[in-house]
């Protein structure tokens, strides 16, 4: 499992990333760099002060503990060492590397800096499939302690963009590798649990675990948001996360889509709304004529234009079937009332899970800079695969209320 990557020396690229992997190894301000999930903020996982220089930069909690990135399998064995625990000669049968986080024990005498394990006996070890990571940490040739490289409580970053809008003046390095391929974190997993039990579902499904021999009994151990209150086993699963300024408001699946007075009871007299549309809602942009009904007087006619106005307002955000994937442009609708307009911030994600996953935090971070005050966010069947149960899994932390059928 060794590997070498080869730099072209004379390129401006090569010697940006051979400075990122220098600064990563010397200095304790992080760099920012992609991984196929999300970008990571990096720091050299062996100095408590660069793993500080983390935290401090993401006003993180220091009780939730890094995931430690790794080039190869054979660096994160030198890092364990000739330890006997079974899990790791266990790591030999499987497929490591990609979105996915596997707990380790932390040997005792452990290069690792006590801020990364957050005083747990364990450590979350990722090998990272996107080849910038790899160089980067092929170079700098330490492991590399990365969380998700947003402001702590921030939907995470998918695009370099994200990355400098949120930490800005805290850090001077982010390697631009472009959008995510995945766009939600790694599946952790807690392979010393017997049997093994996904912490945080994620990019890598649970029949890809079931399938790697001694994991075939591979459980889900994360809460749904039906189920709280005990404490969580991942640390961070407990913060407040995932959240754009204006507060989400998620539809479960099932649950049609907003009247007009759904939509006043959530955001009041307020005028510009988000919308993020998934599977089946789309905004209509042919029935935007909506006379706000303000009138509390009962009048039959009044009655009865309220009844329109209210089936208008569901008929605008319409339950379509097959809709072909329209890409994440925002688009803005103006609906036009008797004493007001209103604003519609649409963005069409889409119906095929993997782009919604890929498209969703940017989505939120779209909307927030469109300065809404609040989003409308359409759920998707959780069941429809571990792709989707991620997807959900982030928005019912993002969401402030949740309207289930
Ligand atoms: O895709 C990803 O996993 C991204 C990229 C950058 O690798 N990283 C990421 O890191 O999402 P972060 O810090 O945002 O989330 C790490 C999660 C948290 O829920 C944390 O509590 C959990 O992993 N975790 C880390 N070490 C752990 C440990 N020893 N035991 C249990 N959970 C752990
Ligand atoms: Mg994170």
């Amino acid at each position: 499992d060794s590997f070498s990557i080869s730099f072209d020396e004379s390129t401006p690229d090569t010697a940006n990333l051979l400075k990122a992997a220098e600064q990563l190894k010397n200095s304790d301000i992080p760099v920012a760099f992609p991984t196929e999930t999300v970008y990571g903020l990096g720091a050299d996982a062996t100095r408590s002060a660069a793993v500080n220089g983390i935290y401090k930069a993401k006003q993180r909690p220091s009780d939730n503990p890094l995931i430690v990135h790794f080039a190869s399998l054979e660096q994160l064995r030198k890092l364990l060492g000739p330890d006997s625990d079974p899990m790791h000669s266990h790591l030999k049968g499987h497929a490591t590397d990609g979105p996915l986080t596997i707990i380790l024990s932390n040997p005792t005498n452990s290069l690792l800096a006590p801020e990364v394990t957050a005083g747990l006996g364990t450590f979350g070890a990722r090998i990272p499939r996107n080849i910038l990571a790899l160089a980067l940490i092929k170079q700098a040739d330490v492991p590399v302690a990365a969380p998700s490289a947003n402001a702590s409580t921030k939907p995470s970053p998918t695009a370099a963009e994200h990355v400098a809008y949120d930490l800005d003046g805290r850090i001077e390095t982010i390697i631009d590798g472009g959008p995510c391929d995945v766009g939600v974190e790694s599946t952790v997993v807690d392979g010393l649990s017997n049997p093994p039990l996904v912490l945080r579902p994620g990019g890598v499904s649970m029949e890809q675990l079931r399938s790697c021999p001694g994991w075939e009994a591979t459980q889900v151990g994360y809460k749904n948001a039906a189920e709280q209150g005990s404490q969580p086993k991942a640390p961070g699963m407990k913060y407040r996360h995932y959240s754009p300024k204006a507060p989400v408001i998620l539809y479960e699946i099932g649950k049609a889509a907003p009247t007009l007075s759904e939509l006043r009871d959530h955001v009041g007299p307020q005028k510009k709304l988000g919308v993020v549309t998934t599977k089946r809602w789309r905004v209509n942009p042919s029935s935007t004529e909506i006379n706000e009904q303000t009138s509390t007087s009962p009048d039959k006619t009044k009655h009865s234009e309220r009844a329109n106005h209210e089936e208008g307002f569901a008929g605008m955000l319409q339950s379509l079937h097959g809709t072909p994937d329209p890409g994440a442009a925002m688009q803005i609708h103006q609906v036009q009332g008797t004493h007001s307009t209103w604003q519609l911030a649409e963005i069409p994600l889409g119906s095929n899970i993997a782009s919604i996953a890929r498209g969703i935090f940017a989505a939120l971070r779209e909307l927030d800079r469109e300065q809404v005050d609040a989003i409308f966010v359409e759920g998707i069947d959780d069941l429809e695969g571990d792709t989707a149960a991620a997807v959900m899994n982030r928005l019912r932390k993002a969401a402030e209320i949740k309207v289930v059928g």
